[in-house]
């Protein structure tokens, strides 16, 4: 919400971290004599512009592994009304926002939507996808999409709503409306031969999971804290639905894990008036809702006045197990609480798994987790609380190329009472606290954190940072003003059974740092034949593909390149390595998010969010009406298939 009361859902200026100082002297050479060590630098162009890769003319036909390269032809850069795709590709609609998900839910009406009738229909702001396989049956391929919806552009989707006044007095079925728009989607769907995806409303495992009324358990260490109760749950361990899900993961026993990113825009009052006050001014939750003040005002538990422990029960990991409809999702609070981005997840050579997860703000950390316990494929049961032990670590990179973990754990200095940590529940409900103490690198907002499942290399995202001075620059955020981001790739050690997800120290790289390669001042590092439609600026969301492809979308371009919001494809390896394409661009003012392509390559989901958010943009004269170019209907969120014409893999 901005200062003069037009409608701004999440600006993406808060900074919540009082302690980003971290000063290096001339960093940006400290990172180039790394660089020149590892023996990677190609060559300086101009003074301020690296660009690396292959020789020239080098062939795009292959990629490190030997396997077909990318050799589509690539989309021209625009600013549309709606959705562009390759040439050779095609996308359709699969689901948006309102469609009915059972057979016997109603449709949108914009004008009479409650809660009840939205939660029968495909929710807002679609983000994260997973697809999951199920059995086909003949020729019909079928499969469940996961899909989280993150918020709800309120202005957009209803008649009447101009400004902070507006919300703040929107009645309570239209807020339960907007609660029950958020949350997440299963939903199942099926491709007939040559034919569409199509969602089927016989689904038995459709579901809908949401604030309004999903009852959710709390586990790990947090549960049944003094901390996390509330006047509705005094035992600390039954939550009421799940907020603001951006991106996610799925464990290697099939369960969804959704994480809850921006929980602090929801909650009213003043920290100050709660005996929480210095952990909630660290999360961000302190005066107004900057989403919408109706929600404190029909529903008291926002209210942080009323409810000071409210919003200690958000900004968690939730799983559940999509395969069960009637599963109670669980809080796994051993992840830690922050504005969890999503979940990387890697299953570590000795069984153990490792959760990779970025806290999206500025100066903000990244933050990994290693069970206690290894999967044990053969016995389904014995995974169901994997994630309630284990090891939260927090990451502390350094100029001579090594990142450290550092663990969050109770009792070791300086997580003590000294500084007010009394157990294991108080560090991982103050994460963030916990990992300022032990001296996290503050980073340009970590989005995603991807594994490749090829290289087994993982690659941070960090969407951008206008608010790094000259004197905070670092090795890892080489940039001051950090307007387009950038992106790192670690390497962890190699041991006898593979690489060693679970060590205290990984090397990193830089993999990416994006601008225009024609525009010196941006600094961008790319590779040398990156096109003038192909340069990333701002990139959030990333996905690999089965040949170990990196798929990458934008939430910024419209400000920093002028154009739509993109989704990206390059190698990671090779003459190829980070030669950036763009493949797709989503409609104005949309971002796309939740990048999910199948095991065979041949279909991409791409969440295309908020679609005609921009200034001066609302319910009456919405800046694109996609994808139905109904002049009744607002436009509507949607998940996007992507597929090539005659069937080949996507990329190729
Ligand atoms: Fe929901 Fe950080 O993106
Ligand atoms: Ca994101
Ligand atoms: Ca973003
Ligand atoms: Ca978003």
């Amino acid at each position: 919400m901005a200062e003069d009361g037009s409608l701004c859902y999440f600006e993406e200026d808060a900074v919540s971290n009082p302690t980003n100082g971290r000063v290096f002297r001339d960093v940006l050479s400290a990172a180039m004599t790394r660089r020149e060590s590892l023996g990677r630098l190609a060559a300086w162009v101009g003074a301020t512009t690296l660009c690396l890769g292959g020789s020239p003319g080098s062939s795009s036909a292959a990629n490190a592994f030997g396997q077909p390269g990318l050799t589509f032809p690539e989309l021209q850069r625009g600013l549309n009304e709606t959705a562009r795709v390759a040439d050779g590709y095609r996308w359709q609609v699969l689901a948006a926002w309102g469609d009915p998900i059972f057979n016997n839910a109603p449709g949108l009406n914009v004008w009479q939507q409650s809660g009840e009738s939205q939660l029968g229909q495909f929710g807002y702001n679609c983000d994260f996808i997973a697809f999951l396989p199920l059995a086909s049956r003949g020729r019909v391929e079928r499969g469940l999409l996961c899909v989280n919806h993150e918020y709800a552009n309120t202005n957009l989707m209803f008649p009447g709503l101009k400004t902070r006044d507006d919300l703040a007095s929107m009645p309570r079925h239209l807020v339960e409306a907007e609660m029950a728009a958020i949350g997440h989607s299963v939903i199942e769907i099926e491709r007939r031969p040559g034919g569409d995806w199509k969602l089927n409303q016989q689904g038995k495992l459709n579901r809908r999971i949401s604030p309004l009324a999903t009852p959710m358990h709390v586990s790990g260490p947090a549960a049944g804290h003094a901390r996390l109760t509330t006047s509705a749950d005094s035992t600390g361990r039954h939550v009421l639905g799940t907020l603001n899900n951006c991106g996610g993961g799925v464990t290697p026993w099939g369960t969804m894990l959704i994480c809850e990113e921006n929980f602090n825009a929801v909650f009213s009052g003043a920290a100050d008036a709660t005996p929480e006050a210095r952990n909630h001014k660290r999360y961000g939750v302190d005066g107004p809702s900057r989403f919408n003040p109706a929600w404190a005002t029909h529903f008291p538990r926002f209210n942080i006045e009323r409810e000071p422990n409210e919003p200690n029960r958000f900004g968690w990991v939730v799983e559940f197990d999509p395969h069960d409809p009637g599963s109670v999702p669980v809080k796994r609070t051993a992840l830690g609480r922050m504005k969890h981005e999503g979940a990387g997840i890697v299953t570590n050579h000795d069984g153990r798994v490792v959760i990779y997860c970025g806290d999206d703000e500025r100066f903000e950390y990244v933050y990994r987790f290693v069970t206690l316990r290894p999967f044990d494929a053969s016995q389904p049961e014995a995974n169901r609380n994997l994630l309630d032990e284990g090891t939260l670590s927090v990451a502390r990179f350094d100029e001579d190329g090594s990142v450290t973990w550092l663990p969050l754990v109770y009792g070791q200095a300086p997580l003590n009472s000294a500084n007010g940590f009394e157990s294991q529940a108080d560090v991982v409900i103050e994460a963030r606290r916990a990992a300022d103490l032990l001296g996290a690198t503050p980073m340009d907002r970590p989005e995603d954190v991807e594994p490749s499942p090829v290289n087994g290399r993982i690659y941070i995202i960090l969407s951008n940072n206008s608010k790094r001075p000259q004197n905070q620059v670092d090795a890892a955020n080489p940039r001051a003003n950090n307007v387009h981001g950038h992106v790192l790739e670690l390497t962890p050690p190699h041991a006898a059974g593979g690489l060693d997800h679970t060590a205290d120290r990984f090397e990193w790289d830089v993999f990416l740092r994006a601008g225009n390669p024609e525009n010196a001042a941006d600094q961008a590092e790319c590779h040398k034949d990156v096109s003038q439609s192909g340069w990333v600026s701002c990139p959030d969301n990333g996905a690999f593909d089965s040949r170990g492809r990196f798929w990458m979308t934008t939430d910024g371009a419209s400000e920093t390149a002028g154009t739509a919001e993109g989704l990206f494809v390059c190698e990671v390896d090779g003459v190829d390595r980070a030669r950036t394409r763009l493949f797709f661009q989503g409609p104005r003012g949309s971002e796309l998010t939740g990048v999910c392509i199948t095991p065979d390559d041949r279909s991409l989901f791409v969440s295309v969010q908020h679609p005609g958010e921009e200034e001066g943009s609302d319910f009456a004269s919405p800046s694109t009406r996609w994808p139905d170019f109904d002049p009744q209907r607002p436009p509507r969120p949607a998940v996007v298939v992507v597929s090539h014409r005659d069937g080949s893999p996507v990329g190729s």
